[in-house]
């Protein structure tokens, strides 16, 4: 009789225990498609340990938090950073721009766009080369923290958005095509003040074969 009260306690309370664990993990850290030191010498093996693995965290943690018993508990991602302001706003919108950062990079990336985004590229800045350069003077020029941004409209028109702190050109109906952080956190450790170095560099790492699927 006690061992079968004992089970049913176990049980009961397993389930609850697993219940609550699902509700505070709704949204989970991404797995990077590559290994930590992959991109070395371009982002180094520690800058990705802290910016995944302890800045996104926290971040994921914040929101999952946060969304606890709000109208935004069962949303998901996007619909949050479309709806949302304040301290949900900042942390969903982090998750969302950290997700396509981390995403958009491979060690065998580099080169051009290829496709559709490519003539939309040429059409828009006159070639690949002028689209970067009006890109990095974009991200020197963003004052504080904050995310470039390449990003389309309903008809596939594109154009470089700076966006200060957790913003993300989808709050404006533009598509999130591609990103680089230029939050000082992204690159302190590898490149201290020099973010334009750093935004220079990571076109040496953009998987373009990802970036052109969201366009
Ligand atoms: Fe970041």
């Amino acid at each position: 009789m006690i061992t079968i009260f004992l089970s049913l306690f176990a049980l009961i309370f397993n389930n609850s225990e697993a219940s609550k664990t699902e509700k505070v993990m709704k949204f989970e850290l991404i797995q990077l498609p590559y290994a930590s030191d992959a991109l070395e010498p371009v982002i180094s093996k520690q800058t990705i340990e802290f910016h995944h693995g302890k800045h996104l965290q926290t971040y994921v943690n914040n929101l999952n938090n946060l969304i606890q018993g709000t109208k935004f508990e069962n949303a998901d991602l996007e619909t949050i950073v479309k709806e949302s302001d304040g301290a949900v706003f900042n942390n969903a919108g982090q998750v969302l721009n950290h997700n396509l950062y981390f995403t958009e990079f491979s060690p065998k990336g580099g080169g051009k766009p290829g496709g559709k985004l490519a003539k939309a590229i040429d059409k828009t800045w006159g070639s690949f080369e002028n689209f970067q350069k009006e890109f990095e003077t974009a991200g020197i020029g963003l004052f504080g923290s904050g995310w470039v941004w390449l990003a389309a409209d309903k008809d596939g028109k594109l154009s470089i958005t700076k966006e200060s702190n957790a913003g993300n050109p989808i709050t404006k109906g533009l598509k999130p095509i591609l990103t680089f952080d230029v939050w000082e956190h992204a690159y302190y450790l590898d490149y201290q003040n020099r973010r334009a170095d750093q935004l220079k560099a990571l076109w040496k790492i953009v998987d373009w074969q990802v970036v052109e699927k969201r366009y």
